[in-house]
């Protein structure tokens, strides 16, 4: 999948998102290092707290399925800024992919583009309990 295609499946999973609370979508794609893609939006609920991110639908969707290779990720949102990961999303991603890139694109289609020791330094990862 080319980059601008991994942008194209983040934006799509714009329309999947379940956000009756916050009326903010975001969606996301997730490329492995052996180019599978996995998507992802955000999944509120009416108790809150169990709301999952975009982020983590895709990477719960790819460690399930067998894959923990990451390479890079698109999240997609339709504000103004551009959607970057929160604090949990940073470090489940951590977990699996130290050197991420992180692309951030906001409504207009716009892309910020960030690594993940720059979102989240001197990070805490499984190293520290081997
Ligand atoms: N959200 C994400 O899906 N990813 C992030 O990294 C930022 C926040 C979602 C969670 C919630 O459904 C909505 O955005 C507002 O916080």
């Amino acid at each position: 999948m080319t980059r601008e295609e991994l942008k194209a499946a983040a934006v799509a999973m714009l329309d999947r998102a379940y956000v009756p609370y916050s009326h903010f979508p975001v969606g996301a794609a997730l490329e492995c290092s052996d180019g599978t893609v996995f998507t992802g939006c955000n999944i509120e609920n009416a108790s809150y707290t169990p709301t999952i991110c975009a982020e983590r639908t895709a990477v719960s969707k790819a460690v399930s399925e067998g894959h923990r290779d990451f390479v890079r990720i698109v999240i997609a949102g339709r504000s103004e800024d551009f959607c970057v990961p929160c604090g949990v999303c940073r470090q489940v991603l951590r977990e699996f992919a130290p050197d991420l890139e992180i692309i951030c694109l906001n409504g207009a289609g716009e892309e910020r583009v960030f690594t993940l020791p720059e979102l989240l330094p001197h990070s805490f990862g499984p190293e520290y309990l081997l």
